[in-house]
This record gives structure tokens, sequence and C-alpha cells, in this order.
């Protein structure tokens, strides 16, 4: 390897990630959220703008900084998220690291609801698009390697080994978010890579040691040192 290869090890392949979570209307000034943050994402994006890629980021609603010399692709809902990623590809590497909201409101006011009725509002959820699954199934044009995320509050690695056949990638990222890991929205994250092979359990880093290192066996995949 050349100096300039070492050193950009993703050069010339198009990374696709998506980040933080979405936001499903309810009416207009009212929505469905998770506490994703968009820090992970955000770093991976980094990483690979970093290890030399073309970086697609397509992010929900975050409160963190843009990467840098990255313009993000900005969505709302789920259903916005799936058109911008489809809108991308092809891409070589596409890393799914949003929290996508699994429901959306079926029948979304167009005028706020006010409460001066008897009875409080209920409402009607329908089932989102999952945007990984669509990309892992794809008959053509398929990315040559999709990851996946898998948050879990517990039984992390059944979870995610039954996610990584269920949505037809080639890996999951899992961790624990229970409450007590005080994981959701910090700085730090524990994760095991999940692949056909079996289990990595990385020791615990900072958001961006993660991305880093995760960014660094994409590039060992995509240059043919490693499956
Ligand atoms: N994902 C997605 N589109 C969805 C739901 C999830 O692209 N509508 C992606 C996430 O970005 C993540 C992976 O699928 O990479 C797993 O998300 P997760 O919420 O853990 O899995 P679900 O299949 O939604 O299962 P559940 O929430 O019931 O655990
Ligand atoms: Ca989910």
């Amino acid at each position: 390897l050349s100096s300039a290869a070492a050193d950009k090890p993703l050069a010339g392949k198009r990374v696709l990630i998506t980040s933080g979570p979405t936001h499903e209307p309810i009416d207009p000034v009212r929505y469905i959220a998770n506490r994703s943050s968009g820090k992970q994402g955000h770093a991976i994006a980094a990483a690979a703008a970093a290890a030399g890629a073309e970086v697609i980021l397509v992010s929900g609603p975050v409160h963190v900084p843009d990467p840098a010399r990255i313009s993000p692709i900005h969505v709302t809902t789920a259903k916005q998220m799936l058109e911008a990623v489809q809108k991308a590809l092809p891409v070589d590497v596409a890393i799914f690291a949003a929290a996508v909201a699994d429901w959306g409101i079926a029948d979304a006011q167009p005028q706020k609801i006010k409460k001066n009725k008897s009875d409080a509002p209920s409402f009607t959820l329908t089932e989102n698009p999952d945007i990984l699954a669509t990309v892992a199934k794809l008959k053509s044009g398929r990315p040559r390697l999709v990851v996946g995320f898998a948050a879990e509050t517990e039984h992390v690695l059944e979870h995610a080994k039954t996610k990584l056949k269920t949505k037809g990638c080639d890996w999951i990222v899992a961790n624990d978010v229970s409450p007590q890991t005080g994981i959701m929205g910090g700085d730090r994250n524990t994760v095991h890579l999940v692949t056909a092979g079996g289990v990595e359990s990385w020791p615990p880093q900072s958001k961006d040691d993660v991305a880093r290192t995760l960014m660094a066996r994409v590039a060992q995949v995509l240059n043919g040192s490693q499956q």
C-alpha cells in the first residue's frame, strides 16, 4: 500500500449513513419520537469521511453539529428517510444507525388537535417501512456491505442475531441501551459486532472510537483482506 492508500482506505467509495431519530407527526405541533441523539451515526459519518469515503449522511432531527465537511440530508419522518436513502443509491456501503420510529400516526391531523372535547384523543398507529430491510433485500444494486444497528434493553445478542437474519443485512452492531447503562444520548458505547461468522465484543469506548473501529473493519472488507 502507498501511504495515501493506507491513510484513506475508503477513497473512491460511496458510504451511506442514516442517523438520529425520526419524528412522526400527530398534528402540526406534536410528534412521536425516541431518545436517539444522532451522536453515533454522525461519528460514523465523520470517520468514513476521514477514511476518504464520499459520505451521504441522511439525518433525522438532531441537536448534534454537522460533521466537518459533510452536509447532511435532513429528513423528519421514516417515509422521508426511506425516500432519501433510495435517492442516494447506489452506494458501496450502507450503515443504518438511525433510530427509525417503528410506527407513524395513521391519521395525522392538519390542524392542532384541541383538548376541548370530552375524551382524550386516541390514535391509530401504522407500521413504518423498514429502511434497512428494504435496502438489504434489494435484488439489484444492493450495497456490497449493509450494516444495521440494534439498540436493545435485554437479551442483546439474541435479538441482534435474529435481526441479522430477518433483515438480511451483513452485520449488526448491537448495544445495550437499558436505562442503567446510561448509554442512550451519552458519549460512550459498548457494542458487539454480530456477523454470520460470530460475535465480536468490543471494549467500552467513545462513540468516536466505535466509529473509527467500524470504518476500519469496513475498509478491510472492501479492500478484500477480510469478510
Ligand atoms: N430500521 C430501519 N427502518 C425501520 C426500523 C429499523 O431502517 N423502520 C433499522 C435501524 O436503523 C437499525 C435496525 O433497523 O439499523 C434495527 O432497528 P431496531 O429498532 O433495533 O429493530 P426493529 O426491527 O425495529 O425491531 P424492534 O424495534 O422491535 O426491536
Ligand atoms: Ca425499532
